[in-house]
Formats: structure tokens, sequence, C-alpha cells
């Protein structure tokens, strides 16, 4: 596996550009093959999750041409089979989302049921639940969601809780249902309205969406689009963060800021200066962080996918801090590993209670999942010494050149691929720094 080595103790201070929106392009992407006619995807991230997503669409027959790193062209006039591999969604449970996708367009799919994943059980029920009401006959056979109708027809949904997925993959599927579909109490993250007006720029007609409520009037077929991602709200928070926990100034540019209020709102609590720009937000942290609370909610609360680097950040707060996730069951993996750098923190159910230390001091750790190995390297790049991050494949499924954006601010990081490669870059950093 690989890892990152870090030398901690160098405040952030300089530039970042953020990259597209991971969320919003795996959705994105699905629904591209709705189309038979070619559609260019702009500002898609170059991330492990989405070229998994990319090669799983190829699978099926999808045409893709990888005109650059983040541009692909895409045409899903020749998908040949409606049944996406296991492996596939083993890797990237949001391939999920091409069940909405071809649900929508061929009135058939047929995907291995997403098993649970590091941070919760992760269920699918409501997404079931909107297909059926859809119209569409839907059965779980050997661990395979096989959904078919022989017509969908627009219906009126009531999401039993607030879920960007299901939101997403009924929003897709009853863009080409026949009639009117209202979904209530729908997802309003930032993603779901890029996916909104990807699928409305192919000539879908869906309003509301970011609201509660939204609104859909099936069209009999979508065409060609030229669609750019929206800046990735969660990358832009990892580096916000990373800014506060190494008493650093970094200016995190591409972003909306609209998108981060609930990210700045806590970063000022903290005791951080935040200034905003048009699209980018500074972060300067040169004097004491103080604790605070922090519950995670439903856009437009405080992200749960920001929730690790929020408590690695807490965690060097003068005085006691207490975060409750309400979202994800089982989102307090890191803490296991941040203690053994020094954090004072106890979890009880869903809610982490935080005193804070003068440091933390460097170790060897591993990312349990995506976001609390981000978590992990804020914590790395604050704590004196050297630490090692293993399993980082987690990270690279969400951040593009993460380690090469945080050297562009000063951070000492060297990615490694072995054992032989970590002792030397320990060796190098001892004596570079
Ligand atoms: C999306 O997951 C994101 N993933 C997650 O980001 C993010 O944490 C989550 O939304 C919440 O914002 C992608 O977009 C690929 P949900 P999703 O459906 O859609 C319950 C990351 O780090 N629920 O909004 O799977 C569920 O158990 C990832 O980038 C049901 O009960 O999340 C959870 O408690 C991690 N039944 C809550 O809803 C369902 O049918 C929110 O889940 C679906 C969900």
């Amino acid at each position: 596996m690989a890892q990152y080595v870090i030398k901690g103790g160098s405040p952030l201070a300089g530039e970042v550009e953020i990259g597209g929106a991971k969320n919003a392009a795996l959705a994105i992407l699905a629904a591209s093959i709705m189309t038979d006619e070619t559609v260019t995807i702009e500002n898609m991230p170059a991330v492990r999750d989405t070229s998994v997503l990319l090669d799983a669409m190829e699978g099926i027959g999808v045409e893709i041409i990888r005109v650059d790193k983040n541009t692909v062209k895409i045409n899903g006039a020749r998908v040949r089979n409606v049944n996406i591999e296991y492996e596939l969604i083993k890797k990237i449970r949001a391939s999920y989302y091409l069940l909405g996708a071809l649900l929508g367009k061929y009135k058939q799919a047929e995907v291995p049921l997403p098993g649970g994943c590091n941070i919760g059980s992760r269920p699918i029920d409501q997404h079931i639940k909107g297909f059926k009401a859809l119209g569409a006959d839907v059965k779980v056979e050997h661990g395979v969601i096989k959904a078919n109708a022989e017509r969908l027809v627009g219906a009126h949904i009531y999401m039993d809780v607030v879920t960007v997925g299901a939101t997403i993959n009924v929003m897709m599927a009853s863009c080409m249902a026949e009639g009117k579909t209202t979904i209530e109490n729908a997802a309003k993250e930032p993603h779901v309205v890029d996916v909104a007006n990807f699928l409305n720029s192919m000539g879908a007609q869906i309003r509301g969406a970011g609201t509660d409520i939204i609104r859909i009037k099936g069209v009999k077929s979508l065409h060609s689009a030229n669609y750019s991602i929206i800046p990735d709200q969660i990358e832009a928070g990892t580096f916000m963060f990373a800014a506060a926990a190494t008493k650093g100034d970094v200016t995190i540019k591409n972003v909306i800021p609209k998108h981060l209020e609930s990210i700045t709102s806590k970063l000022i609590e903290m005791g951080c200066e935040i200034d905003e720009f048009d699209d980018a937000v500074r972060v300067v942290a040169k004097g004491r962080l103080f604790p605070t609370q922090v519950k995670t909610l439903p856009y437009p609360g405080f992200p749960t996918d920001m929730q690790p680097q929020a408590g690695v950040t807490l965690g060097l707060c003068d005085g006691s801090s207490v975060i409750t996730e309400s979202i994800f069951e089982n989102r307090f993996k890191y803490v296991d590993e941040i203690v053994r750098m020094g954090a004072n923190i106890k979890v009880e159910g869903n809610t982490a209670f935080i005193n804070g230390v003068k440091k933390y001091t460097g170790a060897n750790v591993s990312a349990p999942d995506l976001r609390a190995g981000a978590a992990l390297v804020i914590a790395a790049l604050a704590a004196e010494g050297v630490t090692v991050v293993d399993d980082i494949h987690f990270i690279e499924r969400g951040y593009e050149d993460f380690d090469i954006k945080l050297r562009a601010l000063g951070a000492v990081i060297e990615k490694t691929e072995s054992e032989k490669e970590v002792k030397k870059a320990k060796m190098k950093l001892r004596i570079v720094v």
C-alpha cells in the first residue's frame, strides 16, 4: 500500500486551486449515459472513484474519450447490457447512480447491492422506494438489485430521511418518466443542484433542486451537453481546516463561498480570520484556536464529510469541544489513530468529547476511510516530528494530487510506495528539515 511521510510543524501558506466536486462528478458521469448523443464533462476530478466508475461504464459498452486529466467525452448509445459487476460496486458504492440512469433510459437495470462501508451501514431503501413509486418492479436477488418497468410514471415521493444518493437517483430515473414527479424532503447539497443543472442542460425539466421539494416533468429523450462540474466543497473545506490546524495563511481558490458557509462560520468561532472573495476564501490562523461544538447535519448544516477534519483540529484547541455525528454511525474511526498522536478524545455513541492538547507528536497511523485519512494528514501537518500515514488509497479516492497541492503550500510531505521508500523519505526529511 502507498503512504504519505509527513514532517509536521510548517504553517501552510500560499494559494491552492480546488478541483471539481467528486460527489457531483460520480452522479453526472452516470447520468451522461441517459442520452445517445455525446456529452462533454469538464472540471472532472481525476480521483480513484471517477476512474473506477468510468472503467465500469466502458465495461457495459459506454464510449469514453479521455480528452485530458479532467475532461471526458461520453457516449452511451451503445450500452450493451444493464448489469454492473459486483467487483465495481465493491470499490465505489456510488455506482448505484447507474441504477437511476439505466432505469430512466432503458426501463431496466441490474446493479449489485452496495455493501456497507467503513463509515456505516449505508442502506438504499429510499432509492428502492422511489423507483417503486415510479412504477418499477424492484427486487433483490443474490445480492443484486433488479429493477424494470413497462413504463415509468411520475409520482409524489416523500423521502423518509434526507438522502443525497436517493434524491439524485430518483431525480435521474424520473426525468425520463411520463408525467410529473415531486420529491419531498429532498437533499439540498450543492452536488444535488449540480446534477439537476446538468440534467437540465441535457433537456430535462427539473425545478426546485436545492430546496426540499424538487419537481420534475418527464421528457421522452435527452440530448448532448457540455458541462463543467462545480468546485468541491469538501476538498475546499479540508484545505481550510489544514490552514487552521497548522496556524497558516492559505487562499483557497476556485470555490463557491456560499457552499462553504457552515465551514467558514465554524472556523471563525474557532478564532480564524476568513476573507471571502468572488471565487476564493482566505483562512488566516495566527493566534490561539478556541474550542466549540459541531453537529453534522444535511446541507446547509455542517457537512458530515468535514467532521473528521474538524475533530483533529479541535483536538489542538485550548479547552473542551463536542462533536455530534448525526448522519453516519461509524464516522469516528480516525479517533483511535489520532489518540496515538497524543489527542485526548473520547467517543461515546455518536458523540466525541474532545479535550484540546498543546500538540500532536508524529506516529505511524493508517487511513481508515477517505475523510478520516484526510484528517490524519491534517494532524500530521500540525504534529511535531514525522508521521507515516498508511493506506492512502482511501484518500486518493477523493483528493486529486493531495500531496502535490500540500507541498506547494509549504508542507513537508512525500508519497511512498514501500517500506524501503518510507525509510528513505524519513532519512531525507531528517536531513532536509
Ligand atoms: C453521499 O453519500 C456522499 N457520497 C457521502 O460522501 C456523504 O457523506 C453523504 O452523501 C451525506 O452527505 C457520494 O455522494 C458518492 P445519504 P450517500 O444517502 O448518498 C441514510 C465522501 O466522503 N439513508 O445522503 O450514500 C444513510 O444511512 C462520502 O465523499 C437511508 O436510510 O448518503 C445516512 O444515515 C462519504 N436510506 C443518511 O441517509 C437510503 O436509502 C444520509 O445518507 C439512503 C440513505
